[in-house]
């Protein structure tokens, strides 16, 4: 199913993924998607904001109605993490993506993707995809310069926000509706062809605690498998501070 379209797009917005939500709620069909051109309060996981300045970068937020409970939800942010991987390296770099669902370049960050879900037991309303992708940013705060960078940073060359917009709808499309027909097992295999964290010892802050072992898998909910000793450690949430 089309994904991009409809397309809202805004000069300047809080969250594009609040202005998404209230257009789902509202009633937007699947793919209705908002963009951007600069968010005052976007917002990253666990509770970070998303720096987002204007007239650079991609700043995007999907509506999916997916026909799934919700348990089974979570391979979506995997699907729209492959989307992400593919539209940069259409541009003719090697993203590596680092779980959860961060793209990277050079080790240095370059997308970011927040997906919200709304839902009942029994089934989703919507879930929200929210991306962010650093294109023609040149210059980054001092608190992300060591860890940020962006497309045309490391392409030596602007990068044209529709066209890039246009490659990342359409395969967001085709990822989706792959996982729904086919469940989550070619999803989580096109995502573990792009990461390069599997065999390495990491250390993984999963909210709670610190977990070190090797990262030996990525299982059909998205979960990492950390290898400790004789225990298998699955993780669900969290991010990987070390490696
Ligand atoms: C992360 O890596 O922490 C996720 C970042 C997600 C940022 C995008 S930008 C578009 C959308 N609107 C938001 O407020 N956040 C997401």
């Amino acid at each position: 199913m089309p994904v991009g379209e409809p397309l809202r797009r805004l000069a300047s917005c809080a969250s594009t993924n609040d202005e998404a939500a209230a257009w789902a709620r509202a009633g937007a069909p699947h793919g209705a998607t908002v963009v951007a051109d600069a968010q005052t309060r976007g917002r990253g996981r666990l509770g970070r904001a998303w720096h987002s300045p204007p007239g650079a970068n991609l700043y995007s937020s999907t509506v999916l109605r997916p026909p799934i409970p919700p348990r089974r939800a979570p391979p979506i942010t995997l699907a729209a993490a492959v989307a992400v991987a593919e539209a940069i390296a259409a541009e003719g770099l090697a993203p590596e993506l680092k779980w959860p669902n961060d793209a990277l370049v050079d080790g240095r960050k370059v997308a970011g993707i927040l997906t919200e879900m709304t839902a009942t037991v029994e089934a989703v309303a919507f879930v929200v995809v929210g991306i962010g992708v650093n294109l023609n940013q040149r210059d980054f705060p001092d608190e992300l310069a060591a860890r940020a960078t962006s497309l045309a940073r490391e392409l030596g060359r602007a990068v044209d926000r529709d066209a890039f917009a246009a490659r990342l709808y359409a395969r967001l499309g085709e990822w989706y509706d792959r996982f729904i027909a086919g469940g989550p097992a070619p999803v989580a295999a096109a995502w573990k062809r792009h990461a390069r964290l599997f065999g390495r010892t990491v250390t993984v802050d999963n909210g709670r605690e610190r977990i070190t072992g090797v990262a030996e898998d990525l299982d059909h909910e998205g979960a990492l498998i950390v290898r400790r000793g004789a225990d298998a450690v699955r993780v669900f949430a969290g991010e990987v501070i070390d490696r």
